[in-house]
């Protein structure tokens, strides 16, 4: 093909995923098409509380088997219990996330109870929430760990089978936080941008290995109401509200659903994230300031104690 006709196809082609995103982003998702995952098995870490609680028992309610995996034993636990009170089959497995071999042990032993997992959602996350030079190196280490190399193990033990057979999602839990660097999220950022990236290059691998039945969805939410970021703010609630969980989990299982790539929400994050693009970045910096981003996190108090029920 020459070159001419090749751009003109790629054109043709990129007119036509403008037009499906625009009808995907107006459209109400009741409205279109959505996938059945009613025979999918889902793996969803940190599910002992918060968004990965919520996200839980949604995929139960759509028909899926759980499998759930937390290091707060008693809140996954409770989390299992409420699957199972929805009729749903779970097993629920205590794993600590920042230890690599646990991680690989731990799937070994899900492939040996349930076999495959369709659908795997890598959302366990933490946050120290202090100034860079106030973070000891111990936490600094946890939050990489936890929040981005979890996600090269449980990806590594999970995609090759749902590469074989051409059929998957990984969804990313990241935050907003993965696009913009804030103060005193320093670490927090470095590892939710290194899960922004990680989710991007495992999305271009599975177009260049034509694998287009696997999947994947980032998603990048302002402050969430579960309490992990307890203290957080917010200086124009009208423009960046704190997403309420049962919001943010239904954004989710919507993008999840059909087969979203990246969700942002609010939704005014998608004009903040072009605008960041655009904008030199001392400008950036200067609106950042204005819209209260680099002094949302001065009254942070974070999780107190941890939330089982
Ligand atoms: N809450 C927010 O404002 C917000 C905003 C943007 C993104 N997020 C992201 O959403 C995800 C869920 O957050 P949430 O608000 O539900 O918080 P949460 O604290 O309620 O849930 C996090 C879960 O991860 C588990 N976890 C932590 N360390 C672990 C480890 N080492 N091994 C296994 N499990 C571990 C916790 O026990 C907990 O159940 C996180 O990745 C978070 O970074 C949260």
């Amino acid at each position: 093909m020459s070159l001419f006709l090749e751009f003109l196809v790629v054109l043709v082609n990129a007119i036509w995923l403008w037009l499906v995103a625009i009808y995907k982003a107006l459209v109400p998702v009741s409205m279109q098409w959505t996938k059945d995952m009613s025979k999918d098995t889902v793996l969803v870490t940190g599910a002992g509380s918060g968004i990965g609680r919520l996200m839980s028992l949604k995929f139960a309610e759509m028909g899926c088997r759980l499998v759930i995996w937390d290091i707060n034993e008693e809140g996954n636990l409770e989390t299992a219990r409420q699957i199972e009170a929805k009729g749903s089959k779970v097993k629920a497995y205590t794993v600590d996330l920042s230890n690599k071999e646990s991680i690989y042990e731990t799937a070994a032993k899900v492939k040996a109870d349930v076999g495959n997992v369709d659908v795997l959602v890598n959302n366990a996350g933490i946050v120290t929430g202090r100034k860079f030079l106030d973070c000891p190196d111990g936490l600094v280490e946890k939050t990489m760990e936890v929040n981005t190399n979890a996600h090269f193990w449980t990806t590594k033990s999970f995609l090759p089978e749902m590469m074989e057979r051409n059929h998957g999602h990984i969804v990313t839990i990241a935050s907003s936080a993965g696009l913009f660097g804030v103060a005193t999220l320093a670490d927090y950022c470095a590892s939710k941008f290194g899960a922004v990236g990680f989710d991007e290059s495992i999305r271009s691998e599975m177009l260049k290995y034509r694998k287009t039945g696997v999947h994947t969805t980032v998603v990048c939410p302002f402050f969430i109401k579960t309490g992990m970021f307890e203290g957080a703010k917010s200086r124009f609630p009208w423009l960046l509200p704190l997403l309420e969980p049962e919001y943010a989990a239904d954004k989710i299982m919507d993008a999840v659903r059909t087969n979203q790539p990246m969700l942002c929400a609010p939704r005014v994050l998608y004009l903040l994230y072009f605008l960041r693009g655009v904008f030199p970045s001392t400008v950036a910096d200067v609106l950042a300031e204005f819209i209260g981003i680099s002094a949302s996190m001065d009254d942070f108090v974070g999780r107190t104690k941890p939330k089982t029920a």
